[in-house]
């Protein structure tokens, strides 16, 4: 067994589902699921599938648990909730590892990863003391008008592959706080990280006497998952994958009448102005093209330079992309800057998306190959000479592909900027105020994010994260992302002695 696995008190054999009162389900005939090491192929272990049965038991346990937690003052929530993140900071390096080793992400973005759990946890105390409402004037004499903010119920949070862990914490942390309680689906190809970060809180929880407040199922094909999204009884679904599949949740979660929080695709860009500091832009644009091997949301996917610099620049990245060839391996060694892609299917996808841009012209100016060899390990890509409006580079390749583009007035690199489908994340490198304020003004980027030198990706947990358009429209983590947890209620009280209405209007007995 990985040493990896070990450290965290893993076994080869896990069952992926957490059904509440410290039980791990004992159900072998729901399927394996298999996660392999996406850095040498070998199968890291092998993981129980949950059953419909299961399923059915962790909603009814969820629905028991939420009775006892809404009425949990917040502030205790919090504490629990503080709990957890100092359990998960005393077991970052172990949880950062075994992100990377199952993931295939560079071990300093598996703990930064880890990270990004402990600040939204942390983040999640604070907010547990400011579940801020309004109070209103009320246009009646003697009455009084305010807004409070009550928990929802039960969220589901379905999250991806890329950041298996990070995004269950933005959900689950602050639904805690807001006194939801949580089940979740992680990704078939990272299960482990799941069910230790699951063991990791949950321990810390029961260890100080609190409710179960967090549930798991795996789900070994796309049954239980389907039913999920469906199941009435979940007010809340928060997705996190493509657009293609978040398309068909919203719609089924509207269908239903329930509330979706959709993280979706992105096709971001970085616009580099003439203006721009190179020795910033650089290895922001490196970070934000090739980290996590091109596979975060944020990723930064097309490059929008000026014309008067783009060879400047184009030769700049080449050198700097030689660089990081040399650190391409093993991801649980901190010495490399980029691991493998997660699957072979992601390999197949960036071949299949450097093909399509070749025979539309496009120029191959570093990589554009998979490394022999044992491992989804591919080079780090950049092709220049198509234009923004080419099918595949308004496509969201999941891979570290970076398409080179130049304008020559900024109002047409912003209009390249957002003629995507997506708009998640966008950036603008320079030094000249007018070019930014533009850039980040109404008639600017259109995306949910939008940056000055720096990148796209690699956003804090403080803001509210998340994209327009084809990204989905939620917004999840910081600032008051915490709303979409809970359901506002409008009260009007009457202290006086009469019953005028509102608007002036009589209704004389
Ligand atoms: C994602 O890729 O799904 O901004 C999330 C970032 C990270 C989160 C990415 N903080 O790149």
């Amino acid at each position: 067994m990985h040493p990896v696995l070990k450290a965290l008190g893993l076994n080869e054999t896990e069952s992926g589902t957490y059904l509440g009162n410290g039980e791990w389900s004992k159900t072998t005939d729901a399927g394996v699921i298999e996660p392999v090491s996406p850095t040498d192929g070998s199968v890291l272990a092998k993981v129980h599938a949950s059953s419909q049965a299961d399923y059915d038991l962790i909603v009814e346990r969820a629905q028991q648990a939420f009775k006892v937690w809404r009425t949990t003052p917040a502030p205790r929530r919090g504490e629990a909730i503080r709990l957890c993140a100092e359990a998960l900071r005393a077991n970052k390096d172990a949880l950062g590892s075994l992100v990377a080793l199952e993931m295939g992400k560079s071990k300093p973005e598996g703990d930064g990863e880890v990270q990004e759990m402990i600040d939204i946890g942390e983040f999640a105390v604070g907010l547990s003391r400011q579940l801020y409402g309004l109070t209103m004037h009320s246009e009646r004499p003697g009455h009084r008008m305010y807004e409070q903010w009550h928990p929802i119920g039960i969220v589901g949070i379905i999250s991806a592959f890329n950041f298996p862990v990070a995004v269950w914490a933005w959900n689950s942390f602050i639904a805690a706080v807001c006194g939801d309680i949580s089940i979740w689906k992680p990704s078939p190809k990272t299960p482990l990280s799941a069910i230790a970060s699951m063991k990791i809180c949950n321990a810390a929880l029961k260890q100080a006497g609190f409710p179960d407040i967090f549930f798991l199922f795996n789900d070994a094909g796309s049954d239980l998952a389907s039913s999920f999204v469906d199941d009435k009884r979940i007010p809340l679904i928060s997705f996190t994958g493509s657009t293609k599949v978040g398309r068909m949740v919203g719609e089924r979660v509207a269908q239903r009448m329930g509330r979706s929080l959709l993280e979706l695709g992105g096709n971001n860009a970085i616009i580099v102005d003439k203006s721009a500091d190179l020795k910033l832009a650089i290895p922001a644009i490196v970070f934000g093209a090739v980290g996590t091997a091109g596979q975060r949301c944020t990723t930064t996917r097309r490059l929008i330079v000026h014309e008067s610099i783009h060879d400047d620049v184009l030769s700049k990245l080449i050198t700097a992309y030689k660089q990081v060839e040399k650190k391409i391996g093993d991801p649980t060694d901190p010495a490399n800057l980029m691991g493998p892609l997660n699957s072979r299917d992601a390999v197949e996808a960036y071949l299949d998306s450097i093909g399509k841009a070749k025979a539309a012209g496009g120029k191959v100016e570093t990589g554009g190959a998979a490394i022999e060899g044992k491992g989804n390990f591919v080079l780090p890509t950049i092709i220049t000479g198509l234009t923004n409006d080419t099918p595949i580079v308004q496509h969201e390749t999941f891979a570290p592909i970076l398409y080179v583009m130049k304008f020559s007035g900024l109002d047409e690199a912003i209009a390249m900027q957002n003629a995507v489908p997506q708009g998640l994340s966008s950036s603008i490198f320079t030094q000249d105020l007018k070019a930014a304020e533009a850039f980040l003004a109404a008639s600017g980027s259109d995306c949910g994010i939008a940056n000055v030198n720096i990148g796209t990706s690699g956003a804090e947990i403080g803001g509210a994260f998340g994209g327009e358009k084809e990204t989905g429209g939620g917004r999840e983590s910081g600032s008051d992302a915490w709303r979409a947890y809970m359901r506002r209620q409008t009260n009007t009280i009457n202290y006086s002695d009469a019953l005028p209405l509102a608007q002036g209007i009589k209704f004389d007995l």
